[in-house]
């Protein structure tokens, strides 16, 4: 399963980066909004460290608009990709700009009708909310395994890309199911390395390094 990482703190990205963790990495207005900083400024920085595909998403909501702006973010690096609404207007524009060869995120994905859609318009990355779905008492996860089942029954092409994920173990749960994306914020792709086993071994570990006073140089 690839690794995008859910923000637009470059910081942050580097960090994961350096680390191999980083595949990819999705914003969108709220995160752009809270970095703070200018869309098409950040985009590039994030483009310049990350060589994976960075999901910029459109602001305007008709198809036109959607296509205008997409065509101008793609110009900021190879790897941007764009990302549209699951709208009617959003397919429209999904499938011009994929068939202009820019890859598509369709996002704000909440049923498999929903991603067989923008599978049909040529979508790059589908990208199903999970956490959004857990919120209102439904199963996020359960729309991962269908779609996963919808696409393999037809060997659709889109990448699933597993949005709104707000705990280690929706990473593991979405890697058991096959997303071929999962997109967390930094702190979650931290979160995943946590274990209180490890913590109590290696307390243990160090309670014995130092009575019996092993160095190594
Ligand atoms: C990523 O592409 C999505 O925009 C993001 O994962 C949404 O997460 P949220 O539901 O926690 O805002």
């Amino acid at each position: 399963m690839k690794f995008f990482v859910d923000t637009a703190d470059t910081t942050a990205i580097a960090e994961l980066n350096d680390l191999g963790m980083v595949d990819g990495v999705t914003t969108n207005p709220s995160i752009i909004a809270k970095s703070g900083r200018d869309i098409l400024e950040v985009t590039k920085e994030i483009c310049d460290i990350v060589d994976g595909p960075v999901s910029a998403e459109v602001v305007s909501t008709d198809a036109d608009g959607m296509i205008a702006e997409g065509r101008k973010l793609a110009k900021i690096a190879d790897n941007i990709t764009v990302k549209v609404p699951l709208t009617w207007d959003g397919l429209k524009a999904c499938k011009v700009l994929t068939s202009e060869g820019t890859m598509v995120n369709v996002t704000l994905c909440f049923s498999a009708n929903q991603a067989l859609l923008a599978a049909k318009a040529g979508a790059t990355f589908i990208s199903p909310f999970i956490g959004r779905l857990d919120d209102i008492n439904l199963d996020g996860m359960e729309l991962i395994e269908d779609i996963r089942t919808v696409y393999d029954n037809y060997g659709f092409e889109t990448q699933i890309l597993a949005a709104s994920i707000r705990s280690a173990n929706h990473m593991s749960d979405c890697a058991k199911i096959g997303a071929d994306v999962a997109t967390a914020p930094p702190a979650v792709i931290k979160a995943m390395a946590n274990h209180v086993l490890t913590d109590k071994g290696l307390a243990a570990f160090l309670a014995d390094i130092e009575k019996a006073n092993i160095k190594i140089v």
